[in-house]
Protein backbone atom coordinates (compact mmCIF):
# COMPACT_ATOMS: atom_id res chain seq x y z
CA UNK A 1 0.00 0.00 0.00
CA UNK A 2 0.86 3.79 -1.20
CA UNK A 3 2.41 5.50 2.48
CA UNK A 4 -0.10 8.16 1.52
CA UNK A 5 -2.84 5.59 2.43
CA UNK A 6 -5.33 6.35 0.01
CA UNK A 7 -6.27 5.31 -3.43
CA UNK A 8 -6.65 7.47 -6.34
CA UNK A 9 -9.10 5.93 -9.11
CA UNK A 10 -9.58 7.27 -12.49
CA UNK A 11 -12.37 5.83 -14.30
CA UNK A 12 -11.40 2.73 -17.07
CA UNK A 13 -12.76 1.50 -20.30
CA UNK A 14 -12.79 -2.57 -20.61
CA UNK A 15 -9.99 -4.27 -19.79
CA UNK A 16 -7.65 -7.54 -20.57
CA UNK A 17 -6.18 -9.57 -17.53
CA UNK A 18 -4.93 -12.29 -15.90
CA UNK A 19 -4.65 -12.34 -12.18
CA UNK A 20 -4.21 -14.69 -8.99
CA UNK A 21 -5.63 -13.77 -6.29
CA UNK A 22 -3.72 -14.17 -2.53
CA UNK A 23 -4.54 -17.14 -0.19
CA UNK A 24 -7.93 -17.91 1.07
CA UNK A 25 -8.23 -15.84 4.30
CA UNK A 26 -10.63 -18.15 6.05
CA UNK A 27 -8.46 -21.07 4.89
CA UNK A 28 -4.94 -19.61 6.20
CA UNK A 29 -6.74 -18.74 9.59
CA UNK A 30 -7.50 -22.19 10.42
CA UNK A 31 -4.94 -23.76 8.68
CA UNK A 32 -2.54 -22.11 11.43
CA UNK A 33 -4.22 -22.73 14.38
CA UNK A 34 -5.12 -26.43 13.57
CA UNK A 35 -1.41 -26.93 12.14
CA UNK A 36 -0.58 -25.84 15.46
CA UNK A 37 -2.50 -28.45 17.48
CA UNK A 38 -0.94 -31.38 15.41
CA UNK A 39 1.20 -33.83 15.65
CA UNK A 40 4.08 -33.07 14.19
CA UNK A 41 5.17 -30.38 11.77
CA UNK A 42 3.02 -29.12 8.29
CA UNK A 43 4.15 -27.18 5.67
CA UNK A 44 1.31 -24.18 4.48
CA UNK A 45 1.84 -23.21 0.92
CA UNK A 46 0.04 -20.33 -0.33
CA UNK A 47 -0.67 -19.11 3.45
CA UNK A 48 -2.36 -15.37 3.33
CA UNK A 49 0.25 -13.19 4.58
CA UNK A 50 -2.36 -10.28 5.41
CA UNK A 51 -2.32 -8.39 8.83
CA UNK A 52 -5.21 -10.48 10.04
CA UNK A 53 -3.82 -13.94 9.08
CA UNK A 54 -0.33 -12.96 10.65
CA UNK A 55 -1.54 -12.05 13.71
CA UNK A 56 -3.21 -15.64 13.77
CA UNK A 57 -0.07 -16.95 13.14
CA UNK A 58 1.68 -14.92 15.60
CA UNK A 59 -1.01 -15.60 18.87
CA UNK A 60 -0.11 -19.55 17.67
CA UNK A 61 3.84 -18.49 18.43
CA UNK A 62 2.94 -16.74 21.59
CA UNK A 63 1.29 -20.36 22.69
CA UNK A 64 4.25 -22.31 22.10
CA UNK A 65 4.39 -23.01 18.52
CA UNK A 66 7.26 -22.32 16.46
CA UNK A 67 6.79 -21.29 12.69
CA UNK A 68 9.16 -20.44 10.21
CA UNK A 69 8.18 -18.69 7.38
CA UNK A 70 9.77 -17.81 4.01
CA UNK A 71 8.28 -15.06 1.34
CA UNK A 72 8.78 -14.83 -2.25
CA UNK A 73 8.75 -11.05 -1.83
CA UNK A 74 6.73 -8.05 -0.35
CA UNK A 75 3.11 -8.85 -1.31
CA UNK A 76 3.79 -12.64 -2.39
CA UNK A 77 2.87 -15.63 -1.22
CA UNK A 78 4.15 -17.01 2.05
CA UNK A 79 5.24 -20.60 2.81
CA UNK A 80 5.21 -21.54 7.02
CA UNK A 81 6.08 -24.45 8.41
CA UNK A 82 4.24 -24.67 11.34
CA UNK A 83 5.22 -27.07 13.95
CA UNK A 84 2.23 -28.65 15.63
CA UNK A 85 2.65 -29.13 19.59
CA UNK A 86 0.13 -32.37 19.58
CA UNK A 87 -2.21 -30.44 21.41
CA UNK A 88 0.03 -29.07 24.05
CA UNK A 89 -0.23 -25.29 24.01
CA UNK A 90 1.96 -23.04 26.27
CA UNK A 91 0.59 -20.51 28.56
CA UNK A 92 1.09 -16.92 26.72
CA UNK A 93 3.57 -14.49 28.79
CA UNK A 94 1.09 -11.60 27.76
CA UNK A 95 -2.04 -10.38 26.03
CA UNK A 96 -2.49 -11.94 22.45
CA UNK A 97 -3.73 -9.29 19.62
CA UNK A 98 -6.02 -10.29 16.98
CA UNK A 99 -5.60 -6.80 15.14
CA UNK A 100 -8.53 -6.45 13.00
CA UNK A 101 -9.59 -9.96 12.85
CA UNK A 102 -12.82 -11.58 14.19
CA UNK A 103 -12.64 -15.00 12.78
CA UNK A 104 -8.85 -14.95 14.19
CA UNK A 105 -10.13 -14.05 18.06
CA UNK A 106 -13.63 -16.36 17.81
CA UNK A 107 -11.51 -19.46 16.33
CA UNK A 108 -9.24 -18.64 19.13
CA UNK A 109 -11.42 -18.79 21.95
CA UNK A 110 -12.66 -22.14 21.31
CA UNK A 111 -8.93 -23.67 21.80
CA UNK A 112 -8.05 -20.87 25.01
CA UNK A 113 -11.48 -21.98 27.00
CA UNK A 114 -10.02 -25.47 27.53
CA UNK A 115 -6.52 -24.91 28.33
CA UNK A 116 -4.98 -25.37 31.62
CA UNK A 117 -3.55 -21.64 31.33
CA UNK A 118 -5.12 -18.04 31.57
CA UNK A 119 -5.15 -16.41 28.27
CA UNK A 120 -6.28 -12.60 26.81
CA UNK A 121 -7.29 -11.77 24.08
CA UNK A 122 -7.45 -8.46 22.48
CA UNK A 123 -7.47 -6.75 19.01
CA UNK A 124 -7.97 -2.96 17.69
CA UNK A 125 -10.90 -0.58 17.95
CA UNK A 126 -13.38 -2.26 15.84
CA UNK A 127 -12.50 -5.79 16.92
CA UNK A 128 -13.34 -4.77 20.47
CA UNK A 129 -16.86 -3.27 19.55
CA UNK A 130 -18.25 -6.30 17.64
CA UNK A 131 -20.47 -8.60 19.77
CA UNK A 132 -18.06 -11.60 21.46
CA UNK A 133 -21.44 -13.22 23.70
CA UNK A 134 -22.14 -15.39 20.35
CA UNK A 135 -19.03 -17.43 21.15
CA UNK A 136 -18.90 -16.74 25.20
CA UNK A 137 -22.46 -18.03 25.78
CA UNK A 138 -21.80 -21.69 24.24
CA UNK A 139 -18.20 -21.70 25.59
CA UNK A 140 -19.47 -21.07 29.24
CA UNK A 141 -22.07 -23.78 28.16
CA UNK A 142 -19.10 -26.22 27.79
CA UNK A 143 -17.77 -25.11 31.53
CA UNK A 144 -15.16 -22.53 30.11
CA UNK A 145 -14.82 -19.54 32.18
CA UNK A 146 -14.20 -16.32 30.19
CA UNK A 147 -15.04 -12.63 31.08
CA UNK A 148 -15.82 -9.87 28.40
CA UNK A 149 -14.05 -7.16 29.66
CA UNK A 150 -14.45 -4.59 26.92
CA UNK A 151 -16.00 -1.01 27.34
CA UNK A 152 -18.85 -2.35 25.26
CA UNK A 153 -20.88 -5.08 27.43
CA UNK A 154 -20.17 -8.25 25.46
CA UNK A 155 -17.14 -7.39 23.93
CA UNK A 156 -13.33 -7.99 24.19
CA UNK A 157 -10.99 -7.95 25.24
CA UNK A 158 -11.37 -11.54 26.49
CA UNK A 159 -10.46 -13.11 29.84
CA UNK A 160 -9.70 -16.69 30.43
CA UNK A 161 -9.32 -18.95 33.42
CA UNK A 162 -8.78 -22.03 31.53
CA UNK A 163 -10.92 -24.81 32.63
CA UNK A 164 -11.87 -28.57 31.70
CA UNK A 165 -14.66 -28.43 29.16
CA UNK A 166 -17.54 -30.58 29.06
CA UNK A 167 -19.21 -31.62 25.81
CA UNK A 168 -22.68 -30.13 24.49
CA UNK A 169 -25.40 -30.01 21.86
CA UNK A 170 -25.28 -26.20 20.66
CA UNK A 171 -28.24 -24.94 18.51
CA UNK A 172 -26.99 -22.26 16.77
CA UNK A 173 -29.07 -18.46 17.03
CA UNK A 174 -27.22 -17.24 14.22
CA UNK A 175 -25.70 -18.65 11.12
CA UNK A 176 -21.80 -18.40 12.05
CA UNK A 177 -19.06 -20.03 10.68
CA UNK A 178 -16.77 -18.29 13.46
CA UNK A 179 -18.92 -19.77 16.10
CA UNK A 180 -19.84 -23.30 14.78
CA UNK A 181 -16.08 -23.26 14.93
CA UNK A 182 -15.48 -21.87 17.98
CA UNK A 183 -17.34 -24.55 19.55
CA UNK A 184 -16.33 -27.59 17.30
CA UNK A 185 -12.90 -26.49 18.34
CA UNK A 186 -13.40 -26.36 22.08
CA UNK A 187 -14.92 -30.05 21.59
CA UNK A 188 -11.24 -31.10 20.58
CA UNK A 189 -10.07 -30.34 24.06
CA UNK A 190 -14.21 -31.40 26.15
CA UNK A 191 -14.86 -34.60 27.16
CA UNK A 192 -17.03 -36.31 25.07
CA UNK A 193 -19.16 -35.83 21.83
CA UNK A 194 -19.92 -31.84 21.40
CA UNK A 195 -22.52 -31.15 18.85
CA UNK A 196 -23.17 -27.89 16.71
CA UNK A 197 -26.78 -27.50 15.22
CA UNK A 198 -26.51 -24.80 12.18
CA UNK A 199 -30.03 -22.93 11.48
CA UNK A 200 -28.73 -22.76 7.92
CA UNK A 201 -25.56 -23.75 6.07
CA UNK A 202 -22.45 -21.68 6.50
CA UNK A 203 -19.13 -21.75 5.18
CA UNK A 204 -17.28 -25.28 5.96
CA UNK A 205 -13.49 -24.83 6.16
CA UNK A 206 -13.10 -26.12 10.06
CA UNK A 207 -14.92 -29.34 9.38
CA UNK A 208 -13.00 -29.96 5.55
CA UNK A 209 -9.68 -29.04 7.25
CA UNK A 210 -10.13 -31.00 10.49
CA UNK A 211 -10.99 -34.05 8.27
CA UNK A 212 -7.78 -33.52 6.34
CA UNK A 213 -6.18 -33.56 9.58
CA UNK A 214 -7.90 -37.40 10.39
CA UNK A 215 -10.05 -35.78 12.78
CA UNK A 216 -13.38 -38.28 12.92
CA UNK A 217 -16.30 -36.20 12.62
CA UNK A 218 -20.28 -36.87 12.04
CA UNK A 219 -22.69 -35.47 9.72
CA UNK A 220 -26.31 -35.61 10.22
CA UNK A 221 -28.60 -33.03 8.29
CA UNK A 222 -27.18 -30.00 9.74
CA UNK A 223 -25.51 -30.74 12.88
CA UNK A 224 -21.84 -31.55 13.22
CA UNK A 225 -20.03 -33.88 15.81
CA UNK A 226 -16.57 -33.98 17.01
CA UNK A 227 -15.53 -36.25 19.93
CA UNK A 228 -12.93 -34.48 22.14
CA UNK A 229 -9.62 -36.20 22.87
CA UNK A 230 -8.48 -36.45 19.14
CA UNK A 231 -4.98 -35.27 17.74
CA UNK A 232 -4.75 -33.89 14.46
CA UNK A 233 -2.23 -35.69 12.35
CA UNK A 234 0.33 -33.78 10.66
CA UNK A 235 0.11 -33.04 7.28
CA UNK A 236 0.44 -29.90 4.72
CA UNK A 237 -1.90 -27.68 3.16
CA UNK A 238 -1.95 -25.52 -0.13
CA UNK A 239 -4.24 -22.66 0.61
CA UNK A 240 -6.19 -21.54 -2.50
CA UNK A 241 -7.02 -18.08 -3.83
CA UNK A 242 -9.99 -16.10 -1.76
CA UNK A 243 -13.15 -15.86 -3.47
CA UNK A 244 -13.95 -12.90 -1.32
CA UNK A 245 -10.63 -11.17 -2.86
CA UNK A 246 -11.81 -12.21 -6.36
CA UNK A 247 -14.70 -10.80 -6.11
CA UNK A 248 -14.02 -7.29 -6.58
CA UNK A 249 -12.71 -8.40 -9.72
CA UNK A 250 -15.10 -10.47 -11.43
CA UNK A 251 -17.38 -7.45 -10.81
CA UNK A 252 -15.08 -5.21 -12.31
CA UNK A 253 -14.92 -7.33 -15.58
CA UNK A 254 -18.59 -8.79 -15.53
CA UNK A 255 -20.24 -5.00 -15.54
CA UNK A 256 -18.10 -3.92 -18.75
CA UNK A 257 -18.88 -5.04 -21.83
CA UNK A 258 -15.46 -5.82 -23.91
CA UNK A 259 -13.85 -6.89 -20.48
CA UNK A 260 -12.06 -9.65 -20.18
CA UNK A 261 -10.39 -11.64 -16.74
CA UNK A 262 -8.70 -14.96 -16.00
CA UNK A 263 -8.90 -15.90 -12.15
CA UNK A 264 -6.64 -18.60 -11.48
CA UNK A 265 -6.35 -21.17 -8.74
CA UNK A 266 -9.33 -19.46 -6.85
CA UNK A 267 -11.09 -21.59 -3.67
CA UNK A 268 -14.56 -22.96 -5.63
CA UNK A 269 -15.59 -24.11 -2.13
CA UNK A 270 -19.72 -24.43 -2.80
CA UNK A 271 -20.10 -23.00 0.29
CA UNK A 272 -18.24 -20.00 -0.95
CA UNK A 273 -19.69 -19.42 -4.48
CA UNK A 274 -23.01 -18.14 -3.98
CA UNK A 275 -21.25 -14.21 -5.10
CA UNK A 276 -21.01 -16.26 -8.69
CA UNK A 277 -24.57 -17.69 -8.42
CA UNK A 278 -25.75 -13.95 -7.96
CA UNK A 279 -23.51 -12.41 -10.95
CA UNK A 280 -24.70 -15.29 -13.29
CA UNK A 281 -28.53 -14.29 -11.98
CA UNK A 282 -27.45 -10.37 -12.95
CA UNK A 283 -26.46 -11.93 -16.15
CA UNK A 284 -22.59 -12.46 -16.01
CA UNK A 285 -20.57 -14.17 -18.24
CA UNK A 286 -18.43 -16.64 -15.74
CA UNK A 287 -17.27 -19.83 -16.45
CA UNK A 288 -15.94 -22.06 -13.80
CA UNK A 289 -13.16 -24.72 -14.42
CA UNK A 290 -12.25 -27.06 -11.68
CA UNK A 291 -8.68 -27.81 -11.30
CA UNK A 292 -9.13 -29.99 -8.35
CA UNK A 293 -11.60 -31.78 -6.37
CA UNK A 294 -12.74 -33.87 -3.79
CA UNK A 295 -11.42 -34.46 -0.49
CA UNK A 296 -9.94 -31.14 0.90
CA UNK A 297 -11.05 -27.44 -0.59
CA UNK A 298 -12.52 -27.41 -4.35
CA UNK A 299 -9.98 -25.35 -6.49
CA UNK A 300 -10.33 -24.14 -9.92
CA UNK A 301 -10.47 -20.97 -12.50
CA UNK A 302 -12.91 -18.61 -13.19
CA UNK A 303 -13.16 -16.55 -16.64
CA UNK A 304 -15.32 -13.82 -16.83
CA UNK A 305 -16.29 -11.25 -20.01
CA UNK A 306 -18.01 -8.27 -19.28
CA UNK A 307 -21.98 -7.79 -20.46
CA UNK A 308 -25.12 -5.72 -19.34
CA UNK A 309 -25.98 -6.53 -15.79
CA UNK A 310 -29.19 -6.79 -14.00
CA UNK A 311 -30.70 -6.74 -11.04
CA UNK A 312 -31.47 -9.29 -8.40
CA UNK A 313 -33.07 -9.89 -5.04
CA UNK A 314 -30.33 -11.63 -2.60
CA UNK A 315 -32.02 -12.66 0.92
CA UNK A 316 -32.80 -16.11 3.24
CA UNK A 317 -30.26 -19.07 3.07
CA UNK A 318 -27.66 -17.45 0.77
CA UNK A 319 -26.88 -14.84 2.62
CA UNK A 320 -24.25 -16.25 5.07
CA UNK A 321 -22.48 -17.62 1.57
CA UNK A 322 -21.96 -14.36 0.38
CA UNK A 323 -22.13 -12.48 3.65
CA UNK A 324 -18.69 -11.21 2.85
CA UNK A 325 -19.13 -10.28 -1.07
CA UNK A 326 -22.77 -7.84 -0.13
CA UNK A 327 -20.78 -4.35 -0.35
CA UNK A 328 -18.93 -5.59 -3.92
CA UNK A 329 -22.56 -6.99 -4.82
CA UNK A 330 -24.19 -4.00 -3.90
CA UNK A 331 -21.81 -1.80 -6.18
CA UNK A 332 -22.37 -4.37 -8.78
CA UNK A 333 -26.35 -3.65 -8.34
CA UNK A 334 -25.39 -0.05 -8.80
CA UNK A 335 -24.02 -0.58 -12.13
CA UNK A 336 -27.15 -3.01 -13.26
CA UNK A 337 -30.56 -2.25 -14.79
CA UNK A 338 -33.20 -2.54 -12.83
CA UNK A 339 -33.51 -3.07 -8.34
CA UNK A 340 -31.53 -5.26 -6.45
CA UNK A 341 -32.84 -6.07 -3.26
CA UNK A 342 -30.53 -7.27 -0.33
CA UNK A 343 -32.86 -8.53 2.75
CA UNK A 344 -32.17 -10.84 5.46
CA UNK A 345 -28.21 -9.25 5.73
CA UNK A 346 -28.63 -7.68 9.59
CA UNK A 347 -25.54 -9.54 10.08
CA UNK A 348 -23.49 -6.82 8.05
CA UNK A 349 -24.18 -4.21 10.77
CA UNK A 350 -21.60 -6.30 13.41
CA UNK A 351 -18.91 -6.60 10.57
CA UNK A 352 -15.26 -4.97 10.85
CA UNK A 353 -17.66 -1.41 9.76
CA UNK A 354 -21.52 -1.62 9.88
CA UNK A 355 -21.78 -2.86 6.14
CA UNK A 356 -25.47 -1.30 5.83
CA UNK A 357 -24.39 1.90 6.58
CA UNK A 358 -20.82 1.94 4.79
CA UNK A 359 -22.16 0.99 1.74
CA UNK A 360 -25.68 2.46 1.36
CA UNK A 361 -23.41 6.57 2.39
CA UNK A 362 -20.65 5.51 -0.04
CA UNK A 363 -23.04 4.72 -2.76
CA UNK A 364 -25.25 7.73 -2.23
CA UNK A 365 -21.78 9.84 -2.30
CA UNK A 366 -21.46 8.57 -5.83
CA UNK A 367 -25.01 9.38 -6.68
CA UNK A 368 -26.49 6.07 -6.85
CA UNK A 369 -29.83 5.45 -5.86
CA UNK A 370 -30.29 3.43 -2.41
CA UNK A 371 -32.22 3.27 0.50
CA UNK A 372 -31.25 1.67 3.47
CA UNK A 373 -33.17 -1.18 5.55
CA UNK A 374 -32.41 -2.54 9.06
CA UNK A 375 -31.76 -5.91 7.40
CA UNK A 376 -30.00 -4.63 3.97
CA UNK A 377 -31.10 -1.92 1.36
CA UNK A 378 -32.82 -1.56 -1.80
CA UNK A 379 -30.57 -0.28 -5.29
CA UNK A 380 -32.13 1.18 -7.69
CA UNK A 381 -29.69 0.95 -10.97
CA UNK A 382 -28.68 2.18 -13.98
CA UNK A 383 -28.17 5.90 -12.37
CA UNK A 384 -24.55 7.76 -13.02
CA UNK A 385 -21.55 7.27 -10.37
CA UNK A 386 -19.77 10.17 -9.98
CA UNK A 387 -16.39 10.39 -8.59
CA UNK A 388 -16.30 11.13 -4.74
CA UNK A 389 -13.85 11.38 -2.04
CA UNK A 390 -14.59 8.59 0.38
CA UNK A 391 -13.94 7.25 3.94
CA UNK A 392 -13.69 3.30 3.95
CA UNK A 393 -14.47 3.51 8.18
CA UNK A 394 -11.30 1.38 8.34
CA UNK A 395 -13.06 -1.90 6.67
CA UNK A 396 -11.13 -3.57 4.16
CA UNK A 397 -14.21 -4.55 2.40
CA UNK A 398 -15.40 -0.90 1.67
CA UNK A 399 -12.30 0.15 0.61
CA UNK A 400 -11.79 -2.39 -2.40
CA UNK A 401 -15.78 -2.42 -3.20
CA UNK A 402 -15.26 1.09 -3.33
CA UNK A 403 -11.99 1.19 -5.34
CA UNK A 404 -14.04 -0.90 -7.85
CA UNK A 405 -17.14 1.71 -7.97
CA UNK A 406 -14.42 4.28 -8.91
CA UNK A 407 -13.16 2.65 -11.86
CA UNK A 408 -16.65 3.19 -13.40
CA UNK A 409 -17.62 6.73 -12.17
CA UNK A 410 -16.85 9.89 -13.59
CA UNK A 411 -14.14 11.79 -12.62
CA UNK A 412 -11.32 10.75 -10.13
CA UNK A 413 -12.54 8.38 -6.79
CA UNK A 414 -10.35 9.04 -3.72
CA UNK A 415 -10.46 6.48 -0.95
CA UNK A 416 -9.32 7.92 1.90
CA UNK A 417 -7.27 5.62 5.08
CA UNK A 418 -6.76 2.47 2.57
CA UNK A 419 -4.22 0.99 5.05
CA UNK A 420 -7.06 -1.15 6.46
CA UNK A 421 -6.88 -3.13 2.68
CA UNK A 422 -3.73 -4.88 4.37
CA UNK A 423 -5.95 -6.88 6.67
CA UNK A 424 -6.88 -9.02 4.06
CA UNK A 425 -5.25 -8.29 0.53
CA UNK A 426 -1.75 -7.72 0.24
CA UNK A 427 -1.43 -6.64 -3.40
CA UNK A 428 -5.08 -5.27 -4.39
CA UNK A 429 -3.02 -1.59 -5.58
CA UNK A 430 -0.92 -3.38 -7.60
CA UNK A 431 -3.78 -5.62 -9.59
CA UNK A 432 -5.53 -2.66 -9.52
CA UNK A 433 -3.09 -0.86 -11.88
CA UNK A 434 -3.21 -4.32 -13.70
CA UNK A 435 -6.90 -3.48 -14.70
CA UNK A 436 -5.88 0.49 -15.86
CA UNK A 437 -7.59 1.69 -12.30
CA UNK A 438 -4.65 3.86 -11.20
CA UNK A 439 -1.66 5.14 -13.08
CA UNK A 440 1.04 2.95 -13.94
C1 LIG B 1 -15.67 -16.21 8.49
C2 LIG B 1 -17.03 -16.26 8.68
C3 LIG B 1 -17.94 -15.14 8.41
C4 LIG B 1 -17.26 -14.06 7.56
C5 LIG B 1 -15.88 -13.76 8.03
C6 LIG B 1 -15.01 -15.01 7.96
C7 LIG B 1 -14.87 -17.38 8.83
O1 LIG B 1 -18.35 -14.58 9.63
O2 LIG B 1 -18.04 -12.89 7.56
O3 LIG B 1 -15.28 -12.76 7.23
O4 LIG B 1 -13.70 -17.46 8.40
O5 LIG B 1 -15.38 -18.28 9.53
P1 LIG B 1 -19.54 -15.24 10.50
O6 LIG B 1 -19.22 -16.66 10.67
O7 LIG B 1 -19.55 -14.52 11.80
O8 LIG B 1 -20.77 -15.00 9.72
Amino acid sequence: MSSSNLLKIRPTEHFSADLTVPGDKSISHRAAIIAGLANGPCLISNYLASEDCLNTLRAMERLGVSCEYSKANQDGPMEVMVHGTSMGLSSPSSTIDCGNSGTGMRLLAGILAGQKFESTLTGDDSLCSRPMGRIIKPLERMGAQLEATGKTEGCAPLVFQGRALNSIHYIMPVASAQVKSAVLLAGLFAQGKTTVEQPSETRDHTERMLSDFGIQLGFEGNKISIEGGQIPKATNLDVPGDISSAAFWLVAAAAREGSRLKIRKVGLNPTRTAVVNVLLRMGAKIQETATSQGEGEPTGDLEVHGSELHGTDISGKEIPNLIDEIPILAVAGALARGTMTIRDAGELRVKESDRIRTVVDNLLAMGANVTEHDDGMTIKGGVNLHGASLDCFGDHRIAMAFSIAGLFAEGETVILNTECIATSYPGFEEDLRTVGGIRP
